[in-house]
């Protein structure tokens, strides 16, 4: 990937690739300058229309009653999973694959940042991601399974001018939340919602594929069952920073609401996306 093959890119695409080239101090200054303008507007309103958290208890209630709304679902969602067809679901893989493919690769930054003992649980959760070391259980791995049952190219740079900007925005924020956001906390907090809601989220997906007779749903299927456990981690990576010297759950909070709202506005459109084009 290179930020010069692309040089009529949206924006978010440009940061993107950015984010994955060599951090000189150009580099990173380009990368600065673009995330003052979206990133920080944009923590800016979380944190004034976020109520304090006053413990970690509370968070986790909170958490759990943002989960409790999610799970109700989305018309996006029950589109997918119950009457999209084929050709509808492949452009959905399609608009998450620089997601599938570059899965998890972003985290990394965030463990020098951590306490020891929260390292270790993020390194549990970051160790499933790349099938324990074991290729063939790779969340990349199955996503590459998925895409060549739908005729779908192999290598992420086939993916980079097809992509949408909620998407792009999704993936970028990992990079922000690992290496340039002032607290870790956020961090933690968004990847904790992330790992606890995709048991509901890709149960859409996995039914869908279920439907359709794709044979290669273990992608989906997979994640139904190994993060549940990656959400205890992160509840675990949380607690251990707190035993260690303290952690501010608000923080913790406005980052799984930032992931939520992420997360969220691209399935929405990426389904939205797939509606239209079919
Ligand atoms: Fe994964
Ligand atoms: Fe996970």
């Amino acid at each position: 990937m290179n930020v010069t093959a692309h040089p009529t890119g949206s924006p978010h695409q440009r940061l993107f690739l950015l984010n994955r080239a060599r951090p000189t101090a150009a580099v990173v200054a380009q990368i600065e300058e673009f995330e003052a303008r979206w990133i920080e507007p944009l923590m800016a309103r979380l944190t004034e229309t976020t109520e304090p958290v006053g413990s970690r208890t509370e968070w986790v209630a909170r958490l759990e009653e943002l989960l409790a709304q999610e799970r109700a679902g989305s018309q996006a969602g029950s589109y997918l999973a119950e009457k999209a067809t084929r050709e509808e679901f492949a452009r959905v893989v399609r608009e998450f694959a620089l997601d599938g493919l570059t899965e998890a690769q972003n985290f990394f930054p965030a463990i020098p940042r951590l306490p020891l003992r929260a390292q270790m649980a993020v390194m549990r959760v970051l160790i499933d991601e790349f099938g324990c070391g074991n290729q063939r259980q790779a969340h990349s791995q199955l996503y590459l399974n998925l895409l060549a049952e739908l005729g779908l190219p192999q290598d992420p740079d086939s993916f980079l001018d097809i992509t949408g900007d909620e998407t792009f925005q999704f993936l970028n924020v990992f990079y922000w939340l690992t290496q340039r956001a002032d607290d870790i906390a956020y961090f933690l907090g968004a990847l904790a919602y992330l790992e606890a809601s995709i048991p509901d989220a890709f149960t859409v997906q996995a039914r869908a594929c279920e439907r359709l007779g794709i044979a290669n749903g273990h992608y989906y299927t997979e994640h139904l069952h190994i993060d549940t456990f990656h959400m205890q981690e992160m509840q675990l990576a949380i607690k251990e920073c707190e035993t260690a010297g303290g952690i501010d759950p608000t923080k913790v909070w406005i980052g799984a609401r930032l992931l939520s709202e992420l997360i969220g506005a691209a399935f929405e459109t990426a389904v939205a996306r797939a509606r239209e084009a079919a």
